[in-house]
């Protein structure tokens, strides 16, 4: 059985100013494909872009060209506001544009490297504000699925707490109970566990497993590469803004071909 994957991306390109005359060419031209349900896991040496790939299927930062479908909501970065001069500038987004982004965003929910909570809002409060806010939720539906989101992530006894009063570890997994509460189509992770203690990142990932097996989609970058070989369905290693090798934990992991990608490998898992 063959079906429509949930994300299609083509021709992914983006470039920041550099500190000269010439932008810094960041993506280049990447494809992929993310199936429903499916957990794909990018890896990569510090600076090849997964960053900044993460932020382009978000839109927080908008590619200079590439076509992205998520779910049924598809935007043609090169048409996007028709950019005038370089990449990056000169866009004049229209309303449509405007209208069109802020349906695009909400297909995906993101969990950054470290939980940037509202300091003075509860745990609860932190979940129920997206629905509320801008989802325009009904507050007591947005409530009771809110507790059932922190039930989920293990934190049913501190939804009343404030963000000071968690640890990291709790403090993320509110982050990842926030993203999920906008059921958005698919919850992008940015190193969700690398600002963490190391005796947090177990409590985390493990969230994150039991999210995978309730079928949740998800695209996560890690330096975790036990726990991608475990979850992932397919593992992208990007370097130089490129995707090197892609393939199932099985051939990335266990079998690379590429010789970058071994070199990264056997410097994250052996780092002395
Ligand atoms: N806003 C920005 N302005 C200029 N350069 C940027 C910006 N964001 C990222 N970069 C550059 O793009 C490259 C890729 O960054 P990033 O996507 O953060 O990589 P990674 O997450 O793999 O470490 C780096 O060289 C970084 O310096
Ligand atoms: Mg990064």
């Amino acid at each position: 059985m063959t079906s429509t994957p949930v994300i299609e991306a083509t021709g992914l390109t983006k470039s920041f100013p550099g500190p000269g005359k010439d932008p810094i060419r960041v993506l280049h031209d990447i494809d992929f494909t993310v199936d429903t349900g499916s957990v794909s896991v990018i890896i990569g040496p510090s600076g090849s872009g997964k960053t900044t790939m993460l932020r382009s299927l978000n839109a927080l930062d908008i590619p200079d060209a590439g076509v992205i479908r998520i779910g049924d909501v598809s935007v043609d970065f090169a048409e996007l506001g028709r950019p005038k001069r370089g990449p990056g500038s000169g866009r004049t987004l229209t309303r449509a544009d405007n209208a069109l982004l802020a349906r695009y965003r909400l297909q995906s929910g993101m969990v950054f490297q470290s939980h940037n909570l509202f300091p003075n809002r509860t745990a609860l409060q932190n979940v129920t504000e997206g629905p509320v806010i801008v989802q325009k939720r009904d507050a007591e539906e947005a409530r009771t699925d809110a507790l059932a989101l922190l039930d989920q992530v293990g934190l049913s006894k501190q939804a009343d707490q404030l963000p000071h009063q968690l640890s990291g570890g709790q403090q993320q997994r509110v982050g990842i109970a926030r993203a999920l509460a906008m059921k958005p189509t698919v919850v992008l992770f940015d190193e969700p566990t690398s600002a963490l203690d190391p005796e947090l990142v177990g409590d985390v990932l493990g969230v994150i497993k039991d999210l995978a097996t309730t079928g949740t989609t998800m695209v996560i970058v890690t330096h975790e590469i036990r726990f991608a070989a475990q979850v992932a369905s397919q593992v992208l290693f990007i370097d130089g803004g490129a995707i090197v090798e892609r393939g199932s934990p099985d051939q990335v992991i266990a079998a690379p071909t590429s010789d970058r990608t071994k070199t990264f490998l056997k410097r994250i898992l052996d780092p002395a």
